[in-house]
């Protein structure tokens, strides 16, 4: 195949399309959510962010100069504060465009030791809660036939528990099934879903881990390092943007190598 001319090449856009789009943030709080909530600002966004803690929530939403910014705080594992929260988002700017969806909780008991009830709990933490926004953000985006969801998986999904739990890895391996069911009821809309799955990444998820366990999972890395929540917002803005726009039901690997497939 003949390579396009050059002057081709110069006309791709690199504008990524998302001034004034309005997009919902859950764990907007945390540390990936917050580098989010940051490059959406960026790119002149509005924003609507989510999370269960009021205080770092409204420090998050204060961050955020040159746009507007709405926070709402509440546990979305709460029966109808999903729809509640989309409800916000369209009360406030009229419509969604992307919703991404980093709430979550990390969880490491070994199989042993787990009961049922914990093992629902960190299933309802990271799986309902991603189907329950995911399905009413698509009730808001269907009849505008657009919008973009990007969900958040991990390594420990495509791996199975290293250092994580059977109940954390089997989550992320559910939130990646669902993102292509997703996907492929959304794409006929013009609505893409997909999801980005981390390796290790330096936020407070990951604070409590053994300095043994940080340095094997970069050890075992080639890149030799864990990320900064700016390289997986990075990946989640661009695949929210326009110029992702053919790009639907990817599970993205950004875990230095870690695992690759
Ligand atoms: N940090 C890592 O190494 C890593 C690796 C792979 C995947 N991930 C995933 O990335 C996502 C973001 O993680 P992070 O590292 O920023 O963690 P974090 O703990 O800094 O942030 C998670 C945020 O989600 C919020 N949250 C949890 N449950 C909630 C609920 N029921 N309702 C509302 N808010 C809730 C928390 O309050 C917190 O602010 C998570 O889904 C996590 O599983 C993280």
């Amino acid at each position: 195949m003949t390579q396009p001319p050059i002057s081709f090449l110069a006309t791709i856009p690199m504008d990524l399309g998302l001034t004034d789009s309005v997009v919902v943030i859950t764990g907007a709080a945390g540390g990936i959510g917050t580098a989010c909530a940051r490059a959406y600002a960026q790119e002149d966004a509005r924003l609507v962010l989510a999370d269960l803690a009021p205080d770092r929530l409204a420090a998050v939403a204060g961050l955020v100069p040159g746009t507007q910014a709405v926070a709402f705080a509440d546990d979305l594992t709460r029966d109808g504060v999903a729809d509640e929260l989309i409800g916000a988002a369209v009360a406030r700017f009229g419509r969604v465009d992307i919703v991404v969806n980093t709430a979550g909780v990390y969880h490491a008991t070994a199989l042993p030791d787990m009961g049922a009830d914990e093992w629902r709990r960190i299933q309802e933490a990271n799986v309902t809660t991603t189907f329950q926004v995911a399905r009413a953000a698509l009730a808001a985006m269907v009849p505008r036939q657009a919008g973009s969801i990007v969900n958040i998986g991990s390594v420990a999904g495509r791996t199975g528990g290293l250092s994580a739990g059977a109940s954390y890895s089997t989550s992320k391996a559910a939130v990646a099934g669902l993102t292509r069911s997703l996907a492929r009821y959304a794409g006929p809309h013009g609505i893409n879903v997909n999801c980005v799955s981390p390796g290790l990444v330096e936020t407070p998820m990951i604070a409590d881990r053994p300095p043994s366990e940080v340095a094997s999972a970069i050890g075992a890395t080639p890149l030799r390092r864990s990320a900064q929540p700016e390289e997986i917002a990075s990946v989640i803005v661009f695949l929210s943007s326009t110029a992702a726009s053919f790009v639907n039901g990817v599970q993205l690997d950004v875990n230095g190598g870690l695992h690759m497939d």
